[in-house]
């Protein structure tokens, strides 16, 4: 019994003493970015390298009104979950004529995008 407990003891231990992983290759969205509220406002009034900005069809308040000559009023992005924006600016969307393109950005510049939408 005593050599049971032992054993059980060496095995606990062995499991205790593994490093956590800390490996973010797994596809899972990068909680750990934190979004620069200033430079998504930039990226949605502007654009980047060339890139439509999302002003242009969501408009000044993200619910397509305001100063744009192709609003999307179908969608406020207020209301869409950080999940929902994410995919529709990697893959794109298009509805009632208007194409949304799929931009290049990256995790980073999507978070901050992502941030400033939550201000509107
Ligand atoms: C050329 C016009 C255009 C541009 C530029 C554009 N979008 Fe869109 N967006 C659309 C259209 C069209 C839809 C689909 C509307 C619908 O489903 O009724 C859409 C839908 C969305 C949705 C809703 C997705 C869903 O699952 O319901 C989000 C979020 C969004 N856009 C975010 C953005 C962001 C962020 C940008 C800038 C990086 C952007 N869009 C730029 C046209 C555009």
């Amino acid at each position: 019994m005593k050599i049971l407990f032992i054993i059980l003891s060496l095995f606990l231990l062995s499991c205790g003493s593994k490093s956590p992983s800390t490996s973010s290759s797994n596809g899972t969205p990068d909680t750990t970015l934190t979004g620069d509220i200033s430079n998504g406002n930039t990226i949605y009034i502007n654009g980047l390298a060339g890139q439509d900005a999302c002003i242009k069809c969501h408009g000044t308040d993200g619910a397509g009104t305001g100063a744009t000559s192709t609003a999307v009023t179908s969608v406020d992005l207020k209301s869409k979950s950080n999940a929902q924006i994410e995919n529709a600016i990697t893959n794109g969307r298009s509805s009632g004529g208007i194409t949304m393109p799929d931009f290049s950005y990256s995790p980073q510049e999507i978070t901050d995008i992502i941030s400033y939408i939550r201000t509107l």
